[in-house]
């Protein structure tokens, strides 16, 4: 069995990165030297609760700026929230978009940014590169280990007349400064420390097997499996500072990783399913981690034992130890982060199954899957991991 044939070239392209504890008191000096006096804060209600919302306001205001709150964003954030957003956006006369929390919020603010510079229903932009005009200034706070949409050139929306996510590719969308305060973890409940850090362990697993990796994005993915493993599981036993810092660390590589090496099978097979259920979107990516795995294997045979390393393991020529390892290593992960297993688990009804296979065949992540693939290899997927 052959590996899709790889590219000869590779781009390389992050924004402006900031990262650091206690950093989200810059988001202001970040937001002013982009040029804006409103600012449209598109977040989320736990992490008012938690205290950021306000932090992020003060900082904003110190810096001489107005702040209209947007928080009427769900999971799987939906094309309806996304147009309510830009008409509050356009409506206040803000001029700079800051999104601060997890994938949701980041994407709804990307969204919003596409919308007010482009017109038409979010919907249009589905698909690459169809984005023609420039975003107003875009500033992405993280605040969970998952997403890496801060430093993306992706937003996944959610289409509720179809009940599936779609997915927006283009150079325009990724924001002007990402800036992570991994302080922001602490107030992150358990639960969600688990499923986002799975989240970004698929990113980096994905993307370090895409036919469009290069030794740029390689070096981001490796890096991320060497931080998820080293210190997911002491993060989530004793929540401890230096490990939640290295889990978000790991989302930013993974994050770098895969916005320019794209994904594979994994996230072509959850968007359909976060869709049609708006389940989670860790949750889905730990259930079908295991067998995106085993699928793939047969063809990145030469890429193994590099992520074996990056695992903890020393180098082995055994091929059957490299993927042994990978799965005991992945499974332990999943154990600790206690997410659900089997596609059962999560909601997914089995008559959907063929469905779902159809609608992944569509999605663009599919276009650098390291495997040849066809509907059966997705329904055979789905199965096994149901
Ligand atoms: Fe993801």
């Amino acid at each position: 069995m052959e590996q899709k044939s790889l590219h000869q070239h590779c781009k390389f392209e992050v924004p402006e990165i900031i990262f650091g504890r206690g950093l989200l008191q810059q988001v202001g000096s970040c937001a002013r030297r982009l040029g804006g006096k409103k600012v449209f804060l598109v977040s989320d209600q736990g992490l008012f609760q938690a205290g950021w919302v306000d932090l992020a306001i003060r900082s904003l205001q110190d810096a001489g700026m107005k702040v209209v709150y947007f928080d009427q964003i769900t999971s799987n954030p939906k094309d309806y929230e996304i147009e309510a957003g830009l008409r509050e956006y356009v409506a206040q006369g803000s001029d700079v978009i800051v999104g601060l929390g997890g994938g949701s919020a980041l994407d709804a603010a990307k969204g919003i940014a596409i919308l007010s510079a482009n017109g038409g229903q979010i919907s249009d932009y589905k698909g690459n590169d169809k984005i023609h005009r420039p975003l107003p200034p875009l500033v992405l706070c993280p605040t969970t280990c998952g997403t890496g949409s801060d430093v993306s050139q992706f937003a996944v929306i959610n289409d509720t007349g179809e009940m599936c996510k779609f997915t927006i590719m283009s150079r325009c969308i990724a924001p002007d400064i990402s800036l992570t305060d991994p302080d922001t973890l602490r107030t992150l409940p358990d639960e969600y420390i688990g499923s986002t850090a799975i989240d970004a362990l698929s990113h980096a697993v994905e993307a370090y097997f895409s036919v469009a990796s290069s030794t740029l994005t390689d070096v981001n993915a490796l890096q991320a499996l060497t931080l998820l493993t080293k210190s997911f599981i002491p993060a989530v036993q004793e929540r401890h500072a230096d490990n939640l810092e290295d889990l978000s660390r790991a989302s930013l590589h993974a994050g770098m990783a895969f916005s320019n090496a794209l994904l594979g099978i994994g996230h072509a097979l959850a968007h359909p399913i976060g869709g049609l259920y708006d389940a989670n979107h860790g949750d889905v990516n730990a259930v079908l981690l295991p067998e995106v795995l085993k699928f793939d294997f047969p063809v990145v045979r030469q890429k193994i034992a590099g992520m074996v390393n990056a695992l903890g393991y020393k180098l082995e020529s055994n091929e059957k130890f490299a993927e042994e390892m990978t799965i005991e290593t992945v499974e332990k992960i999943l154990a600790a982060a206690g997410v659900p297993r089997g596609l059962r688990n999560i909601g997914v009804k089995q008559e959907d199954l063929s469905k779902l296979a159809a609608r992944a065949m569509n999605d663009v992540c599919l276009l650098t899957s390291p495997r040849q693939t066809d509907v059966d290899d997705l329904l055979g997927i789905l199965k096994r991991s149901y």
